[in-house]
C-alpha cells in the first residue's frame, strides 16, 4: 500500500522545523570557535555578508527545487532538470548519511556533560576536578561514548519514524521555544557579567587589518553548514511545503533566526570568558572541544551568575539544537528510500537508522578508545588533498564532509538553480503571488547565477589548493 507523502500542516511549523534543522552544533560549537580564531569583528560582518548573498539565495533554490518537485533529494533533482542529476542527489544523501554519523557523537556529549553539571548542581563542583582531565576521559571511555552515541541515535530515529507531522514538525513546535527561552535567560545571565562589554566589542567592532584571505572563505564555508545548505535537507524539508506557503518569507525568517541564535550563543560564551582572567589564553589553547565542554562547565559554577542553574540548562540547550538538525539529516536518508524505492516511513528509518549507527560507532570510538581509529591516516597525495592529513575516523570525515561534499554539492544546486533550470520554472516558485514586498526576482537570479558560484567556486579552489575549513 502507498503511504501518503508527508506536508507540514502550517507555515509555522515548517519554519520552526527548517530552523532547527539549521541551529545545531554550527552555532553552538563550531561558529562562536572560528569567531574567535578569525579575532571577532570583521570576521562576523564578513559572515553576515555571506549568508546574505550566497546562504540565502541558496536557501531559496533548494526550498524551491523541493517544493516545486515535491520529491526528496534524488528524486527532485531527477525531476527538476533530468535524470544525470540523480548523481548530485546521490551525493547529498550520501553526505547526509556520513555527517549524521559523527554529528551524532559530539551531540551526545552534551548528555553526558547535562548528567555531570546537574549532578554538580546538587553536590557542588568537586574541588580540584581538571575539566580538560574530564573531557579526555568520557572522549576515550568507548563503552561510555558507544552508550551515548546510541542514547542519541535512537532518539532521532523515534522522532523520524512518526514522519513528517507527527514526528519533526511536532518535535520542532515543541523543543524550538524551550531553545528560545533557555537562550534568553543565559543570555540576561551573561550580560550581567563583567566581560560581557569586552565581548560585544570583540564580535562587533571590526578590525579589518587583522582579516586574513583565508577568513573570507571560512565564513562561506561556515554559511553552508550552518544553514544546513549543500546536501538536500532543504530540498527535502522543501518538498513537504504546500503552494501556498512563501518560500522566500520562509528563507528570510530561518536564515534571520539562525543568525540571531548564532551571534547570541557567541555573546553569551565571551561574555564569561572575558569575565574571567587568563581564560582568553586557555581557550585559545584548547581548540574546538575547548570552549563548549573544558572551560565552560567549570565556570558556571565558578563566575556565572545563576550559574548553578543555568549549566545543566546550557547542556539541554547544546542536545536539543543538535537532535532538531540530527532529525533532518537522517529525513534526508530516509525519504530517499521511501521516494524512490517504495519502501514504507517506519521500514525505512529502522533501516537508515541502523545503519548509520554501524559509522557512528567508529566515529564514537575515535576519541581515544580505540588507537586503530582514533590513530588513522590516510596517506599519500589523495589522502592529503581529501582528507588534509588529518588523524582520526571523526576528523577525517569531518574535513570530508565540510571541504568536499557541502561546497561540491552547493555548488551543483546554484548550477541547477541558476542556469540550469528554466527562468519560467524558477520565477513561477518564487514570485508566485506570496512574495513579500522586498523581494526582486531578478537580484535572487543575480546571486543565484554569478554571485554564488563565483563564491563556492572559490571555497572549491581554495580546499583543493589545501586549504582547510573544517
Ligand atoms: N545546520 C546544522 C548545524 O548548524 C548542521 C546540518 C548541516 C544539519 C546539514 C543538517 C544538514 O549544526
Amino acid at each position: 500500500m502507498q503511504e501518503q507523502r508527508g506536508q507540514w500542516s502550517s507555515n509555522v511549523g515548517f519554519i520552526l522545523a527548517a530552523t532547527g534543522s539549521a541551529i545545531g552544533l554550527g552555532n553552538l560549537w563550531k561558529f562562536p570557535f572560528i569567531t574567535w580564531n578569525n579575532n571577532g569583528g570583521a570576521f562576523v560582518l564578513v559572515y553576515l555578508v555571506c549568508i546574505a548573498g550566497v546562504g540565502l539565495p541558496i536557501m531559496m533554490a533548494e526550498l524551491l527545487i523541493g517544493r516545486k518537485t515535491q520529491r526528496s533529494v534524488v528524486g527532485a533533482l531527477k525531476a527538476a532538470l533530468g535524470p544525470a542529476w540523480g548523481i548530485v542527489g546521490g551525493w547529498g544523501v550520501l553526505c547526509g548519511f556520513i555527517l549524521l554519523s559523527y554529528y551524532t557523537v559530539i551531540a551526545g556529549w552534551s548528555l553526558f556533560y547535562f548528567t555531570r553539571t546537574a549532578g554538580w548542581t546538587m553536590s557542588g563542583f568537586p574541588a580540584g576536578l581538571q575539566t580538560g582531565d574530564l573531557f579526555a576521559e568520557q572522549a576515550g571511555n568507548g563503552a561510555l561514548q558507544l552508550g551515548l552515541s546510541l542514547l542519541f541515535s535512537l532518539a532521532t530515529i523515534s522522532i523520524v519514524y512518526f514522519g513528517v507531522q507527527k514526528g519533526i514538525e511536532r518535535i520542532a513546535r515543541l523543543f524550538l521555544p524551550i531553545l528560545f527561552g533557555i537562550l534568553i535567560l543565559l543570555l540576561i545571565s551573561a550580560l550581567r557579567m563583567e566581560g560581557s562589554g569586552e565581548a560585544l566589542a570583540f564580535i562587533f567592532r571590526p578590525s579589518f587589518g587583522e582579516l586574513e584571505p583565508r577568513s573570507v572563505l571560512e565564513a562561506l564555508g561556515h554559511a553552508f553548514f550552518t544553514l544546513s545548505l549543500g546536501m538536500g535537507a532543504m530540498i527535502t524539508y522543501g518538498s513537504y511545503i504546500d503552494r501556498s506557503q512563501s518560500i522566500v518569507k520562509a528563507s528570510a525568517v530561518i536564515v534571520l533566526l539562525d543568525t540571531l541564535i548564532a551571534l547570541v550563543a557567541t555573546i553569551i560564551m565571551f561574555s564569561v570568558i572575558f569575565s574571567v582572567e587568563g581564560m582568553p589564553e586557555q581557550v585559545s589553547g584548547t581548540g574546538t572541544v575547548g570552549m563548549l565542554f573544558i572551560s565552560l562547565p567549570e565556570l558556571f559554577y565558578s563566575e556565572v551568575p545563576f550559574g548553578s542553574l543555568l549549566g545543566p540548562l546550557f547542556y539541554v540547550l547544546v542536545a536539543l539544537a543538535a537532535l532538531t538538525s540530527t532529525i533532518s539529516l537522517l529525513e534526508v536518508v530516509v525519504s530517499y528510500l521511501i521516494d524512490e524505492h517504495g519502501v514504507g516511513r517506519r521500514a525505512a528509518t529502522l533501516m537508515c537508522g541502523g545503519a548509520v549507527f554501524l559509522f557512528t560507532i567508529l566515529a564514537a570510538l575515535s576519541f581515544g578508545a580505540v588507537s586503530g581509529l582514533s590513530n588513522m591516516e590516510v596517506g599519500g597525495y589523495l589522502g592529503q588533498k581529501l582528507f588534509g592529513g588529518k588523524v582520526g575516523w571523526f576528523s577525517l570525515a569531518d574535513h570530508f564532509v565540510s571541504n568536499w561534499m557541502l561546497p561540491t554539492g552547493g555548488f551543483a544546486i546554484t548550477m541547477a538553480a541558476g542556469w540550469f533550470m528554466t527562468r519560467e520554472a524558477t520565477r513561477g516558485e518564487l514570485a508566485d503571488g506570496t512574495e513579500p514586498g522586498w523581494f526582486r526576482y531578478g537580484a535572487w537570479r543575480f546571486f543565484i547565477r554569478f554571485v554564488a558560484p563565483a563564491a563556492v567556486g572559490a571555497i572549491i579552489i581554495a580546499v583543493f589548493l589545501g586549504e582547510d575549513f573544517s
